[in-house]
């Protein structure tokens, strides 16, 4: 039998990856003063998106989901969140236009704060102190005024996401995502690099298109698919007060929803079948998504979808595969074959970050943007074999023009790592980095079309 679900019947589980604030009190104060914010989403768009993912699942479409691995305070800045939505408008562009493809957008955006570590204290010299855990709990300086969990800044987080997602909003409606300012949207430092000249020839395919079609009567006055753009949030559902705080009834259908975002995942770290976090996300309509690692079990991961999606909704569930380069082609087909066997509709997305990261010669954590490629390669080939389909790509992006991933067309070098390194957390691609990966991922899609288009000729010839 399946227990009663609340906004808060997660607290009676073992919860993982949580911080130790040192005032209960001031906790519970600053969680009431959540409760009655008004929500960041509304649950429509939820439903929306969930529908969108429903065409992933069934191969109509594909997601693309990037943007930062932790927010920070520090990095707020319109430019910041400008260019991130312009890279993701790009490569958007590129799956749509190159691959024939329609994308749903998805951004690492506009709450995506906590961070899970591997060990709740660091030593430096000698010192101890508590790990740091992403803007929303304690601040990245190492000393113990800052490293102390605050429960002040999951306002302060609430705050930075309510502007963001302004500023989103306004970006994907107001006018800037209108496909003829496309050629807009390739940032100065990428201009001259082979990905922007690459990108700036789709871009004028796109003007001479938008011109016949513009001489046929076809506009952005009336066809406002022409002019603005779907964008939506999503963020690890990690700190479980904030979001409880942030689950409110929907008017409408009188459902719960987790308002903070309109998609959110379960980590890596926390994906246990009888804890916290999966109790939480059980209960909220949101769609939803769960990184999947090597360590998972093929029967394990049948019995969490059940949990989950016990209604096989279509859209509801996104597998995000994160294996590494070299155990996705051993790891994921197993995966792959039990959700099949099981009869379960999700979509397969490939997130070939966080298997990857490595420490550089120099000190530097690092990934090797050869070995983002091949997961991403060896994803593809695996549902190829397996007759299912690859729904999308999980990534961690930014738009500056940061040196924080070794390798691409703009080869950086682990000497260079020191350059432009700003993360908070893992190691981001830049524009460069971020269209090279989307151009691949064109190919792919265009290669698995043409294939399953002529499989289906051959079907009906
Ligand atoms: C992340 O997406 O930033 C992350 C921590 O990933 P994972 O849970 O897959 O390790
Ligand atoms: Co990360």
């Amino acid at each position: 039998m399946v227990n009663k679900w609340a906004p808060d019947s997660w607290r009676g589980k073992e919860v993982r990856q949580v911080p130790t604030y040192s005032d209960p009190v001031e906790l519970a104060a600053v969680e009431r003063s959540l409760a009655e914010v008004p929500p960041l989403v509304f649950a429509g768009e939820a439903r929306r998106l969930k529908q969108q993912l429903g065409g992933v699942a069934e191969g109509k479409a594909f997601l693309l989901q990037g943007g930062d691995c932790a927010e920070s305070f520090a990095e707020f800045r319109a430019d910041n969140i400008r260019d991130t939505f312009k890279v993701m408008l790009q490569m958007a562009v590129v799956l749509t236009f190159g691959a024939g493809c329609p994308v749903v957008k998805l951004g690492r955006m506009a709450g995506q704060f906590a961070k899970p570590r591997s060990a709740p204290t660091e030593v430096q010299d000698g010192v101890e102190l508590p790990s740091y855990r992403g803007d929303i709990v304690n601040g990245i300086e190492f000393d113990a005024a800052a490293r102390r969990p605050d429960p002040q800044r999951l306002m302060r987080a609430y705050n930075q996401a309510a502007a963001t997602l302004n500023l989103l909003r306004a970006f994907a409606q107001g006018g800037f995502a209108d496909l003829h300012k496309v050629h807009q949207w390739n940032l100065q430092f990428v201009a001259d690099s082979p990905q922007g000249k690459r990108y700036m020839e789709l871009a004028d395919r796109i003007d001479e298109t938008l011109d016949f079609m513009k001489a046929c009567g076809i506009t952005p006055d009336d066809v406002s698919k022409l002019r603005e753009t779907d964008f939506y949030t999503s963020h690890e559902a990690l700190l479980l007060n904030y979001e409880q705080a942030l689950t409110r009834v929907d008017s409408l259908s009188g459902q719960w929803y987790d308002c903070s975002a309109h998609f959110l995942w379960i980590g890596d770290r926390t994906r246990q079948l009888d804890g916290a976090h999966i109790e939480f996300l059980r209960g909220v309509q949101n769609p939803i998504g769960m990184k999947c690692g090597p360590s998972l079990d093929p029967d394990e991961l049948v019995r969490l979808i059940e949990v989950l999606n016990p209604e096989n909704e279509p859209g509801r569930l996104t597998l995000i595969a994160r294996m590494g380069a070299e155990k996705v082609e051993a790891s994921l087909p197993p995966l792959v074959r039990a959700v099949q066997r099981a009869g379960r509709k999700v979509v397969w997305a490939c997130d070939p970050m966080h298997g990857n990261t490595i420490k550089s010669t120099t000190g530097f954590k690092t990934r090797p943007f050869d070995r983002i490629l091949a997961e991403v390669r060896g994803f593809f080939a695996v549902h190829r074999a397996e007759g299912s389909y690859a729904g999308g790509v999980h990534f961690e992006m930014t738009g500056q023009n940061v040196t924080e991933c070794i390798g691409g067309a703009r080869a950086i070098s682990e000497a260079s790592l020191g350059d432009r390194y700003h993360t908070h957390c893992d190691p981001r691609l830049n524009a460069d980095q971020a269209l090279e990966l989307a151009f691949l991922i064109a190919e792919q899609l265009k290669t698995e079309r043409v294939a399953r288009n002529n499989g289906r000729v051959a079907a009906a010839s």
